[in-house]
């Protein structure tokens, strides 16, 4: 083997053994996580009140603090992944492999963003944002997962539309309702995303559809609460964290499905951010 080869792959090694260990620490934290929330919301009486509020407050810092720390090493495996990605323009098993790291990095960031805005209910800044804007790049994260699956996705955009919201936020919102759909598809599939501007009402609506595997009736009422998943990596935190930024937008989202027949997430959001 070449040394420039040599140096290569001791690059991915060590981008392999940093994400591995980044993935550890944070299983080891939303467990901690976990844990600490079904303890303070088990057997609460009037009198501890306060105190679960001061202990919700310290674990807000302990989060932050925790989720600061996973993306320092975080940072620099997307860094050196993405770098060595340009850098191997012909080898193709070892660009799919950085795919796959550049790809995880990704999810585990959206996951400690999930973390944060659990822990501490959004408090939107409302800007003039433009939808469609937020849409691409909100699918531009996932597209790795996209292209893999072969999956179609068609965006109905009635017009430029401008609405009052917080643009970190609302990213936050189609990246969770993005990859629950692409978890729900094995292979093949489309997602749909069409915006509505209801100029009578001054609402807008954002659907998202997808041709995955839907969700059984027992559990249609249960999707938007804590920590409940039915997928064996998911924390269950991602739904509610897409109702809690929903409604601190004044606005309402709703699910419609049928198992083995897809799923449908409707979002109504005043388009004046309310
Ligand atoms: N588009 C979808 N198709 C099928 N099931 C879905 C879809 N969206 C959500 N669900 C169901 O709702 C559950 C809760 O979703 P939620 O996003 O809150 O958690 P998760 O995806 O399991 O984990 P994470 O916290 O990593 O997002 C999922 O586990 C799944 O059972
Ligand atoms: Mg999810």
């Amino acid at each position: 083997m070449k040394k420039d080869q040599l140096v290569t792959m001791e690059f991915i090694k060590d981008a392999f053994s940093l994400f591995n260990e980044t993935s550890e620490k944070l299983e080891q934290a939303y467990h901690k996580l976990e844990s600490r929330a079904s303890e303070l919301c088990s057997g609460m009486n009037e009198k501890e009140t306060r105190e679960r509020e001061i202990r919700l407050q310290a674990m807000g810092w302990m989060v932050t603090k925790i989720v600061h720390d996973i993306r320092n090493p975080l940072g620099s495996i997307e860094l050196i992944s993405s770098l060595l990605q340009k850098e191997l323009t012909g080898d193709q098993d070892k660009q799919e492999l950085l795919g796959h790291i550049i790809y995880g990095v990704k999810n585990i960031d959206t996951v400690l963003s999930n973390l944060l805005h659990f822990t501490s209910f959004p408090r939107p800044r409302f800007e003039p944002v433009n939808l469609r804007m937020i849409i691409d790049s909100s699918l531009e994260v996932v597209s790795y997962l996209i292209n893999k699956k072969d999956i179609n996705v068609s965006i109905y955009v009635a017009e430029d539309i401008d609405i009052y919201c917080d643009k970190a936020l609302m990213r936050q919102v189609f990246l969770n309702l993005f990859l629950n759909s692409l978890h729900a598809m094995s292979d093949h599939g489309d997602i749909s995303i069409e915006v509505i501007h209801n100029r009578d009402n001054g609402e807008i609506e954002i659907s998202v559809q997808d041709t995955g595997c839907g969700i059984e009736q027992e559990d249609i009422d249960k999707i938007f609460d804590p920590f409940f998943t039915t997928n064996e990596k998911g924390s269950g935190l991602g739904l509610t964290i897409v109702h809690n930024i929903i409604s601190a937008h004044n606005g309402t989202i709703n699910a419609y499905s049928k198992s083995g027949e897809g799923s449908l997430f409707v979002i109504n959001l005043p388009s004046q951010g309310g």
